[in-house]
């Protein structure tokens, strides 16, 4: 029986496979008969992605873009908003060209479409992979009905920096959760079948190392060892891979001395031959002519030295479009390598489905009913409360119903700001702002009343940097004292102060680089004035990156992180401040006490003389004036109910070769709220071939523990998770005696040592 049944199956697989495989062989096939239709300059055309130009609807065909796209010299492009514009793009392609190519439409869809997610460090924080994917499902769909076939995300740069503007578009320091992250995203965007009309291609970015930016200022050099790359940085970005990521998007900085954009080495050997990736490789905004800029020739020279390494497409740039004929004449390129690039383009269009039905996406009925929805939204405001870090609380949070809440501060009525950077899509004026979902929350089973307390920040100039892109705050001309006497007397009769502080929403993102990552002095200063009151103060911090918050920790009773969390904020804000929802966040990135500790990152090296006695302790790796701890360490977040971590129970102690390692843990919930809990464990390798971090995320469990309830968490271990690049960049594990810890962050861990031999 058991065998008719494995026949079957048998049998089965084998028509999947062959169905498969001629699926494949149609799709070759039609790709190169197009192909040895085209031109030389409609091939190069294929390559080229500029970026939207402002043309109005029903006036495409007199656009800049339309003479281009007339000509064959477009592939695709990228952030229109409109289905309408797409559609009529997209028309005027099918119709106006030699071959009828259809174009593929792009966007930085990053966190969301209309209906917006946390920004990704807050998403992150989730450190749950199904709300994750549900929110990349979400994005793709509303996306996908307004004409959008291709995102440019997930961003996967490991981050130590929070001075680096960027560290908001991606998932933090750590390389486990990063790979985790970008498999939930890629899955949640491309789901099973990218023909699918509400499925869209990803584009895992920006490869490689964009992340480690000396001082965190955006677009600078990164040097790093090779070991590093691979142990460190690499492993996210060959998540996306492996994950099957339709394409890569190459990052402006240099690896290695060479810019990521022409560098043969990491596109073809590593990403191409090692990892085996056969998407296609786009480049950065105008990253192949920037190349010029960092010293590596002229024009001609780059661009060839771009197609030579493998990039495919060139955003913006047009230079493959511009030189591409000149180079191949003179043996620079080979039509081979212009084919290849082409071919890809065309794939991923036969992919989505385009040759079959150009306008599969442009779906008016679809996107007037499927976009930021009821439904959409609500779920984008569960998904957002679980992002929220609860990082102190003195009993001041929940509060509970019936209470006068006095809601103060720049960001306590600033719905623009809501969404935080890259969101694209959103039309931010329809984004709930803290003062409404808490007002609308109340209701009339209590009270808000609000004063703006003072400005983002005293200097105007500062100001409009943080606010660009329809992310203004209003400025009050008043002195900054009459504004903080004004949220004085507003807060004079009030049981609870809600402190709504921190940055704008483009304090962060892209080329928003910061030496100073305090609250700023105005806010400061309206703080220190609200806790000054003696009431109880919940401090609600905006924030797209780490801040230094010491004063704020020592002086403030609670502290709720709520990063920038979408288009549902307030209400979600509203949720957890209320205890509607328990805010079960954890932070994925470390917060500095000072910023003359970054980078700062849990999962450091020992050195040779690691600080064993207390700080301060002389001759040994730490600062006169800062300790080594972080304020707040990777990993961490509190709960309103307590988690109590029992002992480890291990199977075994003595391992061999690929036995598995389980091990239990008793968590119980010691409060009087049901709650979540991100149980973590970390591992250590005690000794190496080369050095090896002091501790490594190697897994995470998220729960749901009822008050009173004790849960047993199950880990298995395998020596799968034990394998790192060693000097020869050889990827395997190496016998001896390993720390198994297990806690509530990356600090607090419980430990125990097993020895596992080959
Ligand atoms: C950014 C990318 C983005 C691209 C397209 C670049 O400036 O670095 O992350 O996808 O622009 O908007």
């Amino acid at each position: 029986m058991k065998r008719v049944h494995l026949t079957i199956v048998g049998l089965l697989l084998v028509v999947i496979g062959f169905a498969q495989g001629n699926k494949e062989a149609k799709m070759h096939q039609f790709v190169n008969v197009l192909m040895s239709k085209m031109t030389l300059e409609e091939k190069l055309g294929q390559l080229n992605l500029p970026a939207s130009s402002d043309f109005v609807t029903g006036a495409v065909s007199s656009s800049d873009i339309a003479d281009k796209v007339k000509a064959g010299k477009v592939g695709g492009v990228f952030n229109i908003r409109s289905v309408t514009k797409i559609k009529e793009l997209q028309q005027f392609a099918v119709n106006n060209t030699r071959l009828h190519i259809p174009l593929l439409f792009g966007m930085d869809v990053i966190h969301g479409y209309k209906t917006i997610f946390p920004i990704p460090l807050g998403m992150s924080a989730t450190w749950d992979m199904e709300l994750v994917e549900r929110s990349a499902r979400i994005a793709a769909s509303e996306a996908s009905a307004d004409g959008i076939q291709w995102t440019f995300s997930p961003m996967v740069d490991l981050t130590r920096d929070p001075r680096w503007g960027r560290v908001s578009e991606g998932n933090g320091e750590d390389a486990f959760l990063s790979s985790a992250i970008a498999k939930a995203m890629i899955q949640g965007y491309q789901g099973n079948d990218l023909s699918a009309p509400n499925t869209i291609l990803s584009c895992v970015k920006h490869y490689a190392l964009y992340g480690a930016a000396e001082g965190g200022r955006d677009y600078n050099t990164t040097d790093m060892s090779r070991v590093r790359m691979y142990n460190e940085y690499f492993p996210p970005y060959k998540a996306a891979v492996d994950a099957g990521v339709a394409s890569v998007m190459v990052s402006f900085n240099e690896v290695d001395g060479i810019p990521a954009s022409g560098n043969k080495w990491l596109v073809d050997d590593v990403l191409r031959k090692q990892w085996k990736f056969n998407g296609f490789v786009v480049s950065d905004y105008t990253g192949i002519p920037e190349m010029m800029n960092h010293g590596m020739g002229d024009a001609q020279t780059v661009n060839a030295m771009s197609m030579n390494a493998g990039v495919d497409m060139d955003m913006v740039g047009e230079g493959f479009l511009n030189t591409m004929k000149k180079s191949l004449q003179e043996g620079k390129v080979t039509l081979a390598q212009i084919n290849q690039a082409c071919e890809r383009i065309l794939i991923a269009k036969y992919q989505l489905g385009l040759f079959d039905d150009p306008y599969r996406y442009c779906n008016e009925q679809r996107s007037a009913t499927e976009v930021f929805t009821a439904a959409n939204r609500a779920e984008a405001r569960r998904i957002a409360a679980q992002s929220f870090v609860l990082l102190k609380n003195n009993n001041v949070l929940p509060i509970a119903a019936g209470k006068k809440i006095a809601l103060v501060g720049p960001l306590a009525n600033a719905k623009e700001n809501m969404t935080g950077t890259w969101s694209v899509g959103a039309d931010n004026a329809k984004s709930i702002s803290l003062l409404k979902g808490l007002t609308d929350a109340v209701g009339a089973n209590g009270k808000v009343v609000y004063a703006m307390g003072s400005n983002l920040e005293d200097d105007e100039e500062m100001q409009k940097r943080q606010t660009m892109f329809g992310k203004d705050i209003a400025r009050d001309n008043r002195t900054a004292e009459a504004m903080i006497q004004e949220a004085l007397a507003v807060s004079a009769d009030a049981d609870v102060i809600v402190a709504a502080l921190g940055e704008g929403a483009e304090s962060s993102g892209e080329s928003a680089s910061k030496s100073n990552i305090d609250i700023p002095e105005a806010q400061k200063r309206l703080l220190k004035a609200l806790v000054a009151t003696g009431k109880p103060v919940a401090l609600v911090l905006f924030n797209g990156r780490p801040l230094t918050l010491n004063w704020e920790n020592e002086n403030v009773p609670a502290i709720l992180d709520v990063w920038f969390a979408g288009s549902e904020a307030g209400d979600a804000i509203a949720d957890a401040l209320l205890g509607k929802v328990n805010p079960s966040g954890k932070l994925s990135m470390s917060f500095p006490q000072n910023v003359g500790q970054i980078p700062l990152y849990y999962n450091h090296k020992n050195t040779g003389r690691p600080l064993t006695g207390k700080w301060f302790s002389k001759f040994q790796s730490n600062y006169i004036d800062v300790s080594n701890e972080p304020l707040y360490p990777f990993g961490y977040g509190l709960s309103y109910t307590q988690f109590e971590y029992g002992d480890i129970q291990l199977s075994s102690k003595q391992l061999k070769g690929n036995q598995k390692l389980i091990l239990t843990i008793p968590v119980k919930n010691t409060g009087k709220y049901a709650g979540k809990e991100v149980v973590q464990l970390y591992i250590r390798d005690e000794v190496g071939s080369i050095t090896r971090p002091v501790k490594e995320l190697k897994g995470f469990n998220k729960i749901d523990i009822a008050a009173g309830e004790t849960k047993q968490v199950k880990f298995e271990i395998t020596p799968e998770l034990l394998k790192f690049y060693n000097t020869d960049l050889k990827f395997d594990w190496e016998s001896g005696d390993f720390q198994i810890m297990v806690g509530p962050n990356s600090r607090d861990v419980k430990t125990v040592k097993v020895n596992w031999v080959k």
